[in-house]
């Protein structure tokens, strides 16, 4: 008897199982790519510290590998110390050993989305490069733009060469 004809029925039922994963992921469309990013990082939003400001927000940033991690803001009493989720989602993403990264979405519960602030624009220029950028409120209405559009004329290490 060859070897594969040993295989049980459920053997053979498990491999149909993973086939049709495999075949969904293949399946699976820029559009539902992006709103997975920002879903993410509606979620992380739900985790924010934000007793001062009561203004949550959550931050996804997607790496070339596909990996995405999730920040959001924390507040402390000093208020100057607070750390954006973008950033947040960075320093994780940069301490976990990922270098090159594609898009960022972040989040937060204002009718026109909310775009990153100075700080965190130069800190994703800095690390990320030109990355596509998605704004999304709570009601899933999105803009996305380059961080070039946003950051155009950037400091940067080229200057200090
Ligand atoms: N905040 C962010 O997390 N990201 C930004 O890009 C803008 C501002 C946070 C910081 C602070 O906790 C709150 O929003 C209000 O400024």
């Amino acid at each position: 008897m060859r070897r594969d004809e040993r295989r049980s029925g459920s053997d053979r039922r498990d491999d149909a199982a993973w086939k049709s994963v495999a075949l969904e992921i293949t399946l699976a469309t820029e559009q539902d790519v992006t709103e997975a990013l920002v879903a993410a990082a509606v979620f992380a939003r739900t985790r924010a510290h934000a007793r001062y400001s009561g203004f949550k927000v959550g931050a996804a940033l997607e790496t070339s590998d596909g990996d995405v991690l999730t920040g959001c803001n924390v507040e402390n009493a000093t208020y100057g110390l607070t750390l954006c989720a973008e950033r947040v989602a960075l320093v994780k993403a940069l301490s976990e050993g990922h270098t090159v990264f594609t898009r960022v979405a972040v989040v937060a519960d204002t009718d026109n989305p909310t775009p990153p602030c100075g700080s965190c624009r130069q800190l994703l220029w800095e690390y990320c490069g030109d990355i596509e950028v998605i704004l999304a409120n709570l009601e899933r209405t999105t803009a996305t733009m380059r961080l070039s559009a946003l950051l155009p004329l950037p400091f940067d290490a080229r200057l200090l060469e």
